[in-house]
C-alpha cells in the first residue's frame, strides 16, 4: 500500500490527517485534511501563511483557537464524511464560543454561502484560491461573525510561499506544480471547485524541492490534477523571471527537480492517459532518481463509456499508452483509478473493464462506485441509472480481480532484491522499518544497523496483497 496514497482518496481510509508542528505560541491552529494530496499540500501553505500571524499548528483539537477542515467533494460520501466531523466539534464550540470553525476546500469551494445555513457553527468557509485572505477573514469572525472567500483565480498559485511541513517522516513531501483542472471529465466536480488550470513557476518548485533536499528529505512527489499538461511560459505570465528557460514543459520540469541531487527520488501525480506523452517517458528512463511508477487513471475499459466520461482517449488509445510505458521503461509499475457503474454502463461495458485489467495488470487500483455530482457534466446530460447493487456488485468483481493481480504480482518480487527508501518504524512492529520501492511497492523488514532517510537493499523474501517483506542485504 502505497503512504502518499493515503490522502489522495479518502474513501480508502476514511480518516483524516491531523498536522501539526511543534511551536510555542499563544494561538492555536487545528487543521485536519481530507481528499486528495493536493488538500494535504494546501493545508501546509495555510500553516504557513497563518504561522506568520502567530498560529501554531496542535494535533490537539481541544486547546485549539481555530479548527479547520481541509475538505474533499470527489464523492458524495467524502461531503458526508466532514458533515459528521464537523457535528463532533459543536460541543467543543458550546463551551468555548470564541473557537473560530473554519470549512476550507472543495466543499466550501462547491456550496459556498450555503455551507453557512447547513451547518450552523461553521464561522469561516474559504475556497481552495482564497488562503492568502485568511488572516483577514479570520479577523472578521471577531463578535460572532461570518466569513466567506470563495473567490477562484486564474493566477493563485501560492508559488512564492514555502509550505510549513506538517508530515510526521520528513523524508518524503508532496510539491504543487499545478492547481485546477481544465479537462471537465463529465463525472467530475473538481473543474467546479478548483477552477482552471494554472503552473506554478518551475523556479519555485525547484526552490522549494531543493530546500527540502537540504533539511532531509529524500522524496519528492509532483502533483497536479494533470501533470502532463504542466506548462509554464514566462512571457504569457508576464514576468520574465529567468530568460534561459522560456517555456518549461512537463518533462524538463521533471528534469530540472531530478538534478538537484542523485538521492532525491521523484515521484509524480496524476498522469492524464490522453496527455502522457512519450517524451516523458524518456526523461524518466534518463534519470534513475525518477521513480519506476506511474499512476495512469483509466476509469473504464470501454471506448463509449470513456467517451460519456469526456476522458479524451479509447481503450486503444490507452492500451497503445501502455504499451509505450512497458517499450521505454519495462521496469515500471502501473497503477490506476477505476469507476463502476457510470450512467448507463452495460454488463458488456463492464467486462470490457475487466478485461482491459486482465491485459495491463495494474500494480495497484483505486476503484469506486459511480457518485453522482451537483452542475457536473454528467449529471446535467445523463441519469444515474445503474442501481447501488450493481454498482456495488461490479465494484466487488474489480476489486478481486486487482487483487488476484496484486498477489500474483507480489509473489513474483519474491527472490528479488530493490532498493528501498527507509522512511518509517513499521506500524504493527518497532523492530522493522517500512520504505518504498522504486516501484511504490510498500516493503517491510528488520531495522538492521540503518538510519530513517538512508537507501538499502532489501531482498523479498515473503508478501501479502499490499506489502513485501524482506531483508536487507
Ligand atoms: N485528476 C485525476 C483524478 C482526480 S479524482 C485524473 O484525472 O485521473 C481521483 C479519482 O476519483 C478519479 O480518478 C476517479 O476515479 C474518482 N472519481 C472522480 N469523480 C468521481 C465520481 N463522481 N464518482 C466516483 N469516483 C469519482
Ligand atoms: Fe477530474 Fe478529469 Fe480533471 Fe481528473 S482530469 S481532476 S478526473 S476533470
Ligand atoms: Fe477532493 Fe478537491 Fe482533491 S474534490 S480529490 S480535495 S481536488
Amino acid at each position: 500500500m502505497r503512504e502518499g496514497e493515503k490522502v489522495i482518496n479518502e474513501s480508502k481510509q476514511g480518516e483524516a490527517l491531523v498536522l501539526d508542528n511543534t511551536k510555542i505560541s499563544s494561538k492555536k491552529l487545528y487543521i485536519e485534511s481530507y481528499g486528495c494530496a493536493m488538500n494535504f499540500s494546501d493545508s501546509e501553505v495555510v500553516a504557513s501563511i497563518l504561522d506568520k500571524e502567530g498560529y501554531a499548528t496542535t494535533r490537539d483539537a481541544s486547546e485549539a483557537d481555530l479548527v479547520f477542515l481541509n475538505t474533499c467533494s470527489i464523492r458524495e460520501k467524502a461531503e458526508q464524511t466532514v458533515r459528521k466531523r464537523l457535528t463532533e466539534f459543536k460541543k467543543q464550540k458550546k463551551a468555548n464560543p470564541s473557537l473560530v470553525v473554519g470549512v476550507l476546500g472543495c466543499m466550501a469551494e462547491r456550496l459556498k454561502t450555503n455551507l453557512l445555513e447547513e451547518e450552523k457553527l461553521v464561522d469561516l468557509v474559504v475556497g481552495p484560491d482564497a488562503y492568502r485572505d485568511l488572516p483577514n477573514l479570520i479577523e472578521e469572525t471577531n463578535g460572532g461573525n461570518k466569513a466567506v472567500n470563495v473567490l477562484l483565480s486564474r493566477e493563485e498559485t501560492y508559488g512564492d510561499i514555502a509550505p510549513v511541513k506538517l508530515d510526521q517522516n520528513g523524508i518524503t513531501s508532496f510539491v504543487s506544480i499545478t492547481r485546477g483542472c481544465d479537462n471537465m471529465c463529465s463525472f467530475c466536480v473538481v473543474p467546479f471547485t478548483r477552477g482552471r488550470e494554472r503552473s506554478r513557476n518551475p523556479l519555485t518548485i525547484v526552490a522549494e524541492a531543493r530546500d527540502l533536499f537540504e533539511k532531509g528529505y529524500r522524496e519528492v512527489t509532483l502533483l497536479g490534477q494533470n501533470v502532463d499538461s504542466y506548462r509554464w511560459n514566462m512571457s504569457s505570465k508576464g514576468v520574465i523571471q529567468d530568460e534561459t528557460i522560456p517555456t518549461t514543459n512537463f518533462a524538463e520540469l521533471m528534469e530540472m527537480v531530478a538534478q538537484i541531487h542523485p538521492d532525491l527520488r521523484i515521484r509524480f501525480s496524476t498522469s492524464h492517459p490522453k496527455d502522457m506523452s512519450d517524451d516523458v517517458l524518456h526523461m524518466m528512463a534518463k534519470y534513475d532518481n525518477i521513480c519506476e511508477y506511474i499512476h495512469l487513471p483509466v476509469q473504464s475499459g470501454s471506448s463509449e463509456v470513456l467517451k460519456k466520461m469526456n476522458r479524451g482517449y479509447t481503450r486503444e488509445w490507452f492500451l497503445n499508452r501502455i504499451e509505450a510505458i512497458r517499450r521505454i521503461l519495462p521496469n515500471t509499475e502501473i497503477s490506476t483509478d477505476i469507476i463502476s457503474g457510470f450512467c448507463g454502463e452495460t454488463e458488456e461495458q463492464h467486462k470490457e473493464t475487466l478485461s482491459l485489467m486482465e491485459e495491463v495488470r495494474f500494480s495497484f487500483a483505486y476503484m469506486y462506485k459511480y457518485s453522482e455530482r451537483p452542475k457536473t457534466l454528467a449529471e446535467r446530460k445523463y441519469e444515474d441509472d445503474i442501481d447501488e447493487k450493481t454498482k456495488g456488485k461490479r465494484l466487488q468483481e474489480i476489486i478481486d480481480l486487482q487483487m488476484k493481480h496484486q498477489l500474483e504480482n507480489y509473489k513474483k518480487a519474491i527472490g528479488k532484491t530493490y532498493q528501498v527508501l527507509v522512511e518509517k518504524p513499521s506500524k504493527k512492529n518497532p523492530d522493522e522499518y517500512s520504505g518504498r520501492n522504486s516501484q511504490n511497492t510498500v516493503c517491510i523488514f528488520p531495522k538492521e544497523n540503518v538510519k530513517i532517510g538512508e537507501y538499502v537493499n532489501v531482498k523479498i523474501t515473503n508478501c501479502t496483497s499490499a506489502t513485501l517483506r524482506g531483508e536487507i542485504v
